[in-house]
């Protein structure tokens, strides 16, 4: 059943989010409906206004987990086009409309000679979906690029840019995961990005897969997809949402404990006071690399990654509070789970 809503649009009703979710779960949306321009999306958040539905954006799907049918109207946000803003000799502004693929984007910019991406290369999923947990890999975070955020406030249509440091960006965190959660819908993201090569090959695996003493943004983009694509299962091929857990953030006395218990684990500085641990050795270490539960498990290559053979958000989230809890009872640590979840937990 579909009820149009406008022109070229349609509320569709109980439509399956299996295609669209990274984890390739089956649950149900009791309204769908994808946006292609900010007109859609203002009649879509009337919708639901006028109907008393609860929103659930999504974009890529790559960073979420569905833990059950979800009520309300679950809003795919397709809005494309990419814009140079402005452009100097030594800089480009350009703006990418939130349905726009980050990959693509990256490999789109680096085509053009606009550089600082590359260690972003191959993350799954969209750019209005980026500036959310900050994404982040081989020693780059989104947060390092972002000149502005806009944004359509859903409470009242209104469209408003944020300054990065509205964003409050942090470690896979960001002010849409905590004091704006669930006020904003991302329409657009601008990046500043340099015209000048410059590389960063600070990130271990990332400098001991690299030959060159100086090497090219194109060899670093080429390092990172190879890295990536042995370690990290493709979402087509076996469904996943990359690191189901961040790395805990601990204090320097917890992780000179357990630098003497267990000296192997990698400790990382993340600021004077505090140290970040490798949750994939604490997962690894605790027997779980490679485990199948039933139609989930761990990958075999990345202990950080849950992967999803033909189960159900509860069976997922199940594992994880398994591992979870092995974690804390051998480590004392706790692990939080980093994409977000939608719908009822158990
Ligand atoms: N390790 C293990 N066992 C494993 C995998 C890794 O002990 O099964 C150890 C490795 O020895 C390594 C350390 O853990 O020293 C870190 O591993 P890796 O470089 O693979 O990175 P990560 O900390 O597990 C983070 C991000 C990834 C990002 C990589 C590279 C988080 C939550 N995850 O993973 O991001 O690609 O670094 O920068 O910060 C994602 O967010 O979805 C994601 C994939």
């Amino acid at each position: 059943m579909s009820q149009a809503l406008s022109k070229d649009m349609q509320i569709k009703t109980s439509v399956d989010l299996k295609p669209y979710n990274s984890l390739a779960i089956s649950a149900v949306a009791e309204y769908f409906c994808s946006v292609n321009d900010i007109d859609q999306l203002r009649n879509a958040l009337i919708f639901a206004h006028n109907n008393n539905l609860q929103i659930t954006p999504i974009g890529g799907g790559s960073n979420i987990i569905i833990a059950s049918d979800l009520a309300g109207l679950v809003l795919h946000i397709n809005l494309l086009g990419v814009e140079v803003i402005s452009s100097d000799a030594d800089a480009i502004k350009i703006r990418f409309a939130a349905g726009e693929n980050w990959h693509s984007m990256v490999t789109y910019c680096l085509d053009n000679g606009w550089y600082g991406l590359e260690n972003l290369a191959l993350i799954p999923g969209d750019i209005g979906a980026a500036p959310i947990q900050n994404i982040g890999a081989y020693g780059v975070e989104l947060c390092d690029f972002v000149y502005s955020v806009e944004v359509i406030e859903r409470a009242t249509g209104n469209l408003k840019k944020l300054s990065v440091a509205d964003c409050e960006f942090g470690y896979r965190t960001s002010v849409f995961k905590q004091a704006a959660k669930d006020c904003y819908i991302i329409t657009a993201v601008t990046l500043t990005l340099s015209k000048h090569p410059k590389t960063n090959t600070d990130y271990p695996s990332l400098r001991a897969s690299i030959d060159s003493d100086h090497p090219s943004p194109q060899d670093i983009f080429q390092a990172v997809c190879h890295i990536r694509r042995n370690k990290l299962p493709d979402p087509k091929d076996i469904p996943n949402v990359g690191s189901f857990f961040k790395n805990p953030i601990v204090t320097k006395e917890v992780a000179d404990r357990l630098a003497q218990d267990y000296p192997e684990l990698p400790i990382y500085a993340y600021s004077q006071s505090q140290c970040k641990l490798a949750a994939a050795w604490l997962i690894e270490h605790c027997g779980f690399k490679g485990c199948r539960k039933g139609d989930v498990g761990v990958h075999s290559k990345q202990a950080l990654v849950l992967v999803n053979y033909q189960g159900d958000g509860a069976a997922v989230l199940a594992l994880a509070e398994e591992i979870q809890s092995k974690v804390l009872q051998i480590f004392a640590i706790e692990l939080h789970v980093e994409p977000r979840i939608y719908g009822n937990l158990i």
